[in-house]
């Protein structure tokens, strides 16, 4: 008997696919450089069946690749080796809403926007937000310790993390933190958890914090003519109103956003570069907003602007930065996610513009991030004259000349996106060799046999 037919034993048949459709796709995430290629994917319905699953594979040495929503970036849920993909998808209830707490505890195969519903339907709220939390999973989110655009108000995935439930490389269940909000008891392993990347064990379950809803607010597109403008907009907007977001995406991404959707330009002046801030005020500071529009003017900051008058308009604005990935996904853009400190965000740019324009001068550059969180997105467009393969390993090598960059301005490689299989040569820009060996070693504890997610992050 096959060795998929005897895990087909152990967890039923109707729980494992081997359909070459399925096979294809469930071996993939968003990048669009590898071809799925695993041996079967499994879809376990209980934490024994996902327990029993993870013995299997330790038993028969089977590599398994841990599955949510499939919408990371980095190649992390890639499955190119004839792996087992896991398949959080059919472990996707919602277990309970609790109102003293303010927590909602969900399985890892509930999406994001599910869990945002929820909250709201009980006048609370859940703030990671990001274009694909219709379909990306809570438990892919922890994995990669999502971030999205309300960073800089909210934060990252990790600050609303309660309590996680786990089975581990080596197939033991953990219950990690209980969900208490106060617990000095030693290691936290639930951070450990948290952006690990499906290396040291699966998460099959979380607790969420909630909170309130955020008060009304006002989204605002400012035109700006330089980078280093953009933090000086950002100073002044802190410094009056409560900052939910602050945005920016370069012309080239407005225009491919525009011209895939027909949407409107917000203004009529083209300016280099735009920022979408989006401002938590009441009726009463609805002035303050003017306010901040006409101190940027006068400082010779943004060249026009617009303010959202209504929720319909201020969805539209939004609409304008979330669907910028979505679009540029069909020209297959080699993706930077990279961050450095705020303070030093004015002088990086300069120096990444540099660098961007003296690597890649007839290359379609697309600029676009959460400036606010000192978060951007360098998206190099695919030429059509080369392959994907000779596209990846031009921009691989780029990366290191940006990694060095990155490194002298001890900044991150991969701020939001995770590391998977993209960013793993980069990984020593940001981390030191020390840090990366006590990784491995963490590694071997949780999953002494190497069985998950081979070849990711380390
Ligand atoms: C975004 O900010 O839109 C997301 O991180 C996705 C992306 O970078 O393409
Ligand atoms: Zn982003």
């Amino acid at each position: 008997m096959d060795i998929v037919s005897r895990l087909a034993g152990v967890i039923g048949s109707e729980n494992v696919s081997y359909c070459d459709s399925e096979l294809q796709s469930y071996g993939v995430d968003r990048t669009t450089i590898w071809e799925g290629n695993p041996k079967a994917v499994v879809f376990p319905r209980s934490v024994k069946q996902l327990q029993d699953i993870i013995l299997f594979a330790n038993k028969y040495s089977l590599k398994v690749v841990p599955s949510g929503g499939r919408t990371g970036l980095c190649g992390g849920a890639v499955a190119n080796n004839s792996e087992l993909v896991v398949s959080m998808d059919k472990m996707n209830i919602i277990k309970e809403i609790n109102l003293d707490d303010r927590s909602i505890t969900a399985e890892a195969g509930v999406t994001t926007q599910q869990i945002q519903v929820a909250a709201a339907e009980n006048h609370l709220f859940y703030p990671v937000d990001f274009a694909s939390s219709g379909s990306s999973q809570i438990g892919g989110n922890i994995a990669t310790n999502a971030g999205g655009i309300n960073v800089i108000r909210y934060g990252m995935t990790r600050n609303w993390i309660l309590g996680l439930r786990v089975v581990t490389g080596s197939g033991d269940i953990l219950n990690l933190n209980k969900s208490l909000v106060k617990n000095n008891t030693g290691y936290d392993f639930r951070h450990l958890f948290i952006g690990s990347e499906g290396t040291l064990g699966i998460i099959y379950e979380a607790t969420l914090q909630l909170t309130e809803p955020p008060k009304p607010s006002t989204v605002c597109v400012f035109g700006v003519e330089k980078f280093a403008y953009l933090t000086e907009v950002l100073k002044i907007c802190k410094s009056m109103l409560q900052v939910n977001a602050f945005e920016f995406f370069c012309n080239n991404a407005l225009s491919r956003v525009v011209g895939a959707h027909q949407y409107q330009r917000p203004f009529d002046t083209e300016s280099p570069f735009y920022a979408l801030v989006e401002l938590e005020n009441t009726e009463i500071e609805t002035e303050t907003v003017f306010e901040v529009y006409s101190k940027c003017v006068d400082e010779k900051l943004i060249t026009d602007g617009v303010i959202s008058q209504s929720i319909d308009q201020a969805r539209a604005l939004w609409r304008l930065r979330e669907d910028i990935s979505e679009t540029l996904w069909h020209f297959q853009p080699y993706k930077n996610d990279i961050s450095v400190r705020i303070s030093k965000m004015a002088d990086f740019l300069n120096d990444v513009s540099q660098l961007t324009q003296k690597n890649y001068p007839d290359f379609e550059i697309i600029w676009y991030g959460h400036i606010g969180d000192g978060n951007i997105h360098l998206n190099i467009l695919k030429p059509k004259n080369l392959s994907t393969l000779q596209f990846k390993s031009f921009c691989d090598g780029v990366s290191m000349s940006l990694g060095e960059l990155i490194s002298k301005y001890e900044g991150s490689i991969s701020a939001e996106h995770g590391v998977g299989l993209l960013k793993k040569e980069s990984l020593r820009f940001s981390r030191s060799e020390d840090e990366i060996n006590l990784m491995k070693s963490i590694k071997k504890i949780f999953d002494p046999n190497a069985i998950l997610n081979p070849g990711k992050l380390i």
